[in-house]
């Protein structure tokens, strides 16, 4: 992996710091991949750069290392322990690999800050994996989980911004009501965001009890209230939504003609976004009726085989139970 020393960083992007200890944890422990073959598949084997945006335990990157040994993978991650866990893993692939710090919405600021390592190359694919790795879901401590009990944090980048339980305490009712609803906790948002700004909790067992609480007891059996809360404050925290647009937006405009936008989403709300983003990208934003001609100018940017999601087969759901909710989404640029 190419040396840091020396180079000039985007603002706000932090310093990656290679050689420190990468085996505390084995990196097959960290996260099991999903739809890691359909992935690889997508990505064309050039001389190109591809920018794996959710590095986590580095289990694409190594896959599409191994599949296509004609690229180069820069791997981008905001959370400092999987930066490390993927950097031990993807050590073996020596300059083939470069692991940075950042967000989506500081992609631009990466690739131009990595100029040397992108030099004569394009960028031939983006990937995003969304969400949290199962070892950030699984880590006592960091706030994910309602199964352990931990200080509600629930920051990807637990160096960055304010803990979930600081968030409860700037946010209003209304506020939390908003996204409690986009979560699809629609029947008890109301009664949910009150009960949590009552209680102001500042542990995860704290919210998972004042959740049991605010759900009638009939109700509880039926869906898996403490969950979608949990999902809902760890999307706000980390302000998933506004990253994820962001992202999509600056690695259309990173990538070369015929380069592969891949997504990977396990919500329906953002795989909502991921579609409608390939759609507008498809029509190019056309307004005109669909049985005419297009006369309003609109130029398309992406062109896709098929506006389906790819989804997990049996055995892989079967071996990996996180696949079932898997939707991959892909767009290929097209010239301007
Ligand atoms: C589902 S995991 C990716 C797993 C990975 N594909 C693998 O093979 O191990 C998602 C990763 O993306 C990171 N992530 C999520 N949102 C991010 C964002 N906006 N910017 C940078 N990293 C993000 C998380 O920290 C997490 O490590």
């Amino acid at each position: 992996m190419a040396a840091e020393r020396g180079r000039r960083r985007a603002p706000g992007l932090a310093r990656e710091v290679h050689g420190e200890s990468t085996q505390r944890q084995g990196a097959d422990d960290y996260h099991v991949p999903v739809l890691v073959d359909e992935v690889a598949d997508l990505i064309a084997d050039e001389p190109d750069i591809v920018v794996d945006a959710t590095l986590g335990g580095g289990g694409h990157a190594a896959a599409v290392l191994t599949a296509r040994p004609r690229v180069r993978v820069l791997g981008v991650d905001r959370d400092p322990e999987a930066r490390v866990v993927a950097g031990g893993r993807l050590a073996a692939f020596g300059d083939r690999v470069r692991v940075v710090a950042g967000r989506f919405g500081e992609l631009s600021a990466i690739l131009e800050q990595e100029t040397a390592y992108v030099a004569g190359s394009a960028i031939g694919a983006v990937l995003f994996d969304l969400g949290v790795s199962s070892h950030q879901l699984d880590a006592p401590g960091r706030g994910f989980s309602l199964r352990a009990d931990a200080p509600l944090d629930m920051r990807m980048d637990p160096t960055q911004g304010a803990t979930a339980a600081e968030f409860l305490e700037s946010v209003d009712e209304d506020t939390l009501v908003l996204l409690l609803r986009e979560n699809g906790e629609t029947r008890f948002a109301r009664v949910l965001a009150r009960a949590i700004m009552r209680s102001q909790p500042r542990t995860t067992s704290d919210l998972v009890a004042v959740v049991d609480r605010a759900v009638p007891p009939g109700a509880r059996r039926r869906g898996p209230s403490a969950v979608r809360v949990f999902q809902a404050l760890r999307r706000a925290v980390n302000e998933e939504g506004a990253e994820l647009v962001d992202g999509l937006r600056q690695a259309l405009t990173a990538l070369r003609v015929d380069g592969a936008l891949i997504v990977i989403s396990y919500h329906s709300g953002e795989d909502r976004v991921v579609k409608d983003f390939l759609r507008d990208g498809v029509t190019g934003g056309c307004t005109c009726p669909p049985a005419l001609p297009c006369v309003c100018g609109a130029v398309p940017t992406l062109r896709v085989r098929s506006l389906r999601a790819i989804t997990a087969g049996p055995a892989e759901i079967a071996a990996n139970p996180r696949a079932r909710s898997a939707r991959l989404r892909v767009g290929w640029k097209v010239a301007a």
